[in-house]
């Protein structure tokens, strides 16, 4: 073939592409928005659970725009609570990811003069009731060129449960909850305990469940959170050090497709989708109706202690130094059976986290919680206190207070309801997130970590502070997980023990929320992701509780995996109707919260 031939199938094949797939997806004021007759013949082929979406907080704004049944009142008092934003068809957890469209009067980012406006929420909201409904609708949108986008709670920590202009599938009212003691496939001749769990279901009703039978299943911190995209992006709490992360704990899964179809997807059945809904990130494959995941036996007893270490004076680098000290004995720790979680803080923040520092310190206080199965708050304090020698004895009680105690609780109800229930919501925030293991905790030299955890907790208002989160969610759990299970959870999980969530950006989010959002990644970017390719180079992110706008996020999120899983996508999602944020395929695309255009880049 000669180059003027090459060029000219070149052009023909741009050309075909421009033609299936415009350079944006339809919003309204385009022609080729579908008219009202069209939206009225796809309501009824879906049983006429097509919602128009209504903003809650409509009813706190003059003349109700979008009339909402709810008194402004309610609104506002349920703003920061999970629960609410769960129950309702359009509401999200974090707003400022939806542009603040429509916020209640005293909602972080709440300016009265911007109006209630839809903003960045979807358009139309199928109500579903059956896969039928959503194959029907998915199909529709494709068809359409509509942006999709899926919504089980609406916990999304950056809104990807939401999107300007979309059609959204709330899958709410899939409430199937089963056991089935003797689940099994076909072909095979084992039998697995499992719960079979409709996808719009919360993890708090299936943990009931299964502790009601002295079972548990692997859950996050809060009951609040959802199946859908909590499972898909990973899934790590109490128990992920013992039993893996949820990911790992799933058997079976049913799937929408874009194209319309509906699968069954396990070992033996539509392999690739099974493996890339395991890990490889929630609301970009298809939408999952129903979840088959492993139960375990509960665990009898819990012990849980509290090691609390507080600067007390001049001396601040004591308290980094013990720090330090402290994350070194983590994976030892963790490979005899701790887990746990810890807060770290700084600055004025850093007074109202813990009431026992008397007054702020360039210092870091640290409030670390272990928990350990079946065994005794003794046995733990043995584990513990080689520790606690040696932070004590590289300090002393002028600088440093290190407080120590362990107790038993009788099951895991008991424990879950102590550690569980911040259900947050209506806040502002952007986190970064790092997976470190032995070669970032243990082997890196003691002045470095102390620098690189300096940085981790600096902040951009240096008088206020900064806090991070830190989860002992890795370790022994993930050594355990056969390859057949593991499915496209980032690689980086199998020598990860913690899980380091920093915060420290400033938002101005009353303004222009597109805005506030570029300012705090180009922060994140120079103060957070810089630092954490310094300090674990080969390393990787939690993408359910990360930074969206990290440069890296096809690496740090996906790792390995990552191509394989954008092939797949390419499969699964020809239209490309499925967008989220630092999803597979997602730099492809820009999605801009002034216009609420989702458009192509370099078309
Ligand atoms: C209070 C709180 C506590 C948390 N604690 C933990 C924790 O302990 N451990 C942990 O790992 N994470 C935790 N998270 C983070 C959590 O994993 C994410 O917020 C996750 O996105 C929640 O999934 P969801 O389905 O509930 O939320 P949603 O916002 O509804 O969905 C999140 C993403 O998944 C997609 N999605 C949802 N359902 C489906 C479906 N059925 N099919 C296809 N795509 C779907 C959505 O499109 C979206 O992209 C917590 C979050 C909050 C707010
Ligand atoms: C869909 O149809 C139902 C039943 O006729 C109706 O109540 C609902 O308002 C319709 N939805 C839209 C968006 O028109
Ligand atoms: C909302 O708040 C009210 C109190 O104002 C409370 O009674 C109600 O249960 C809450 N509703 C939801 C859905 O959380
Ligand atoms: C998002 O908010 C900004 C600031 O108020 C506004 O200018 C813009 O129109 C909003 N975007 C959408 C899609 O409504
Ligand atoms: C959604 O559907 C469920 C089940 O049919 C119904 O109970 C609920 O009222 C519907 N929600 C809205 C907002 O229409
Ligand atoms: C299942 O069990 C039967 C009878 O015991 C045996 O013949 C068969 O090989 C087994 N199949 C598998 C996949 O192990
Ligand atoms: C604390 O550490 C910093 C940086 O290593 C050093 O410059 C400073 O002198 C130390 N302060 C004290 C009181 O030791
Ligand atoms: C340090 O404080 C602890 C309790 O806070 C106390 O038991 C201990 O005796 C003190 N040590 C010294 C050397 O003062
Ligand atoms: C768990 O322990 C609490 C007391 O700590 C008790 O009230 C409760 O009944 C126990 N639950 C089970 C299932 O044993
Ligand atoms: C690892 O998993 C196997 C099979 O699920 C189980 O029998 C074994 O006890 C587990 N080992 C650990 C250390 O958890
Ligand atoms: C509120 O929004 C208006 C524009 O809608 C803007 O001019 C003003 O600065 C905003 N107020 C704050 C406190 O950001």
């Amino acid at each position: 073939m000669n180059i003027t031939a090459i060029y000219i199938l070149f052009a023909l094949f741009s050309l075909g592409n421009a033609l299936s797939s415009p350079r944006c997806k339809t919003i309204p004021s385009d022609p080729t928005w579908p008219s009202n007759e069209e939206w009225n013949s796809f309501n009824k082929s879906i049983n006429g659970v097509l919602l128009k979406t209504v903003p809650a907080a409509s009813s706190c704004w003059s003349g109700n725009p979008f009339g909402s049944s709810l008194p402004c009142e309610v609104v506002k008092n349920n703003w920061t609570s999970g629960f609410f934003h769960s129950s309702q068809p359009e509401s999200i957890d974090f707003p400022l990811y939806a542009n603040n469209s429509c916020l209640p009067p005293g909602a972080s980012g709440y300016n009265g003069s911007r109006g209630c406006n839809l903003g960045g929420l979807p358009e139309y909201i199928v109500n579903a009731t059956s896969e039928q409904q959503i194959a029907i609708s998915l199909k529709f949108a494709a068809d359409h060129n509509i942006r999709v986008v899926v919504k089980g709670t609406g916990h999304d920590l950056n809104g990807r449960s939401s999107g300007a202009y979309a059609l959204s599938i709330w899958t709410h009212n899939f409430r199937k909850l089963e056991r089935n003691k003797a689940w099994s496939l076909p072909l095979t001749n084992r039998t697995e305990d499992v719960y079979i769990v409709g996808s719009g279901q919360q993890l708090g009703n299936v943990l009931d469940e299964a502790t009601k039978a002295r079972r548990v299943v692997t859950t996050g911190q809060d009951p609040s959170v959802g199946l859908g995209g909590y499972i898909q992006g990973g899934g790590h709490g109490p128990l992920s050090s013992t039993y893996g992360l949820a990911a790992h704990n799933v058997l079976q899964v049913r799937v929408v497709t874009t194209t319309g179809k509906i699968l069954v997807a396990n070992d033996f059945l539509n392999q690739d989708i099974f493996w890339a809904v395991r890990g490889g990130g929630g609301g970009q494959y298809g939408v999952i109706t129903e979840y088959v995941i492993k139960n375990h036996p509960a665990p009898e007893t819990v012990t849980m202690g509290v090691l609390k270490i507080l600067p007390t004076e001049t001396n601040e680098n004591i308290s980094w130094n013990a720090a330090a000290s402290l994350f070194s004995a983590i994976p030892d720790l963790m490979d005899r059976g701790l887990t746990g979680a810890a807060t770290a803080a700084t600055g004025q923040g850093a007074l109202s986290l813990f009431p026992d520092l008397k007054k702020s310190t360039k210092g870091i206080a640290f409030n670390q919680i272990f928990w350990a199965y079946n065994t005794t708050p003794a046995v733990m304090t043995a584990l513990v206190n080689p520790v606690l020698s040696r932070i004590r004895s590289e300090s002393s009680n002028l600088t440093l207070s290190v407080d120590w105690t362990a107790e038993l609780y009788e099951n895991y109800t008991s424990f879950f309801s102590v550690i569980s229930g911040s259900n947050a919501a209506g806040g502002s925030a952007l986190s970064s997130s790092r997976l470190l293991g032995r070669s970032e905790l243990v082997d890196t030299p003691r002045n470095d970590v102390v620098s690189y955890l300096r940085e981790a907790l600096s902040s951009q208002n240096e008088k206020e502070g900064t806090f991070a989160t830190i989860g002992l969610q890795g370790g022994p759990g993930m050594k355990n997980i056969s390859n057949e299970r593991w499915g496209s959870v980032n690689e980086v999980w199998r020598r990860t023990y913690l899980h380091f969530i920093t915060n420290g950006a400033s938002l101005d989010t009353s303004a222009n929320p597109k805005q506030a959002l570029a300012h705090a990644a180009r922060w994140m970017a120079e103060n957070r992701e810089m630092m954490w390719q310094r300090w674990s180079p080969n390393g990787g992110a939690y993408m359910n509780e990360a930074n969206p706008f990290n440069p890296h996020f096809r690496h740090d999120f996906y790792g390995l995996y990552y191509d394989d899983l954008l092939a797949l996508k390419r499969r699964y999602d020809p239209s490309d109707s499925l967008f989220v944020l630092s999803g597979v395929g997602s730099d492809n695309w820009e999605y801009d919260l002034d216009s609420g255009r989702l458009c192509r880049v370099n078309y």
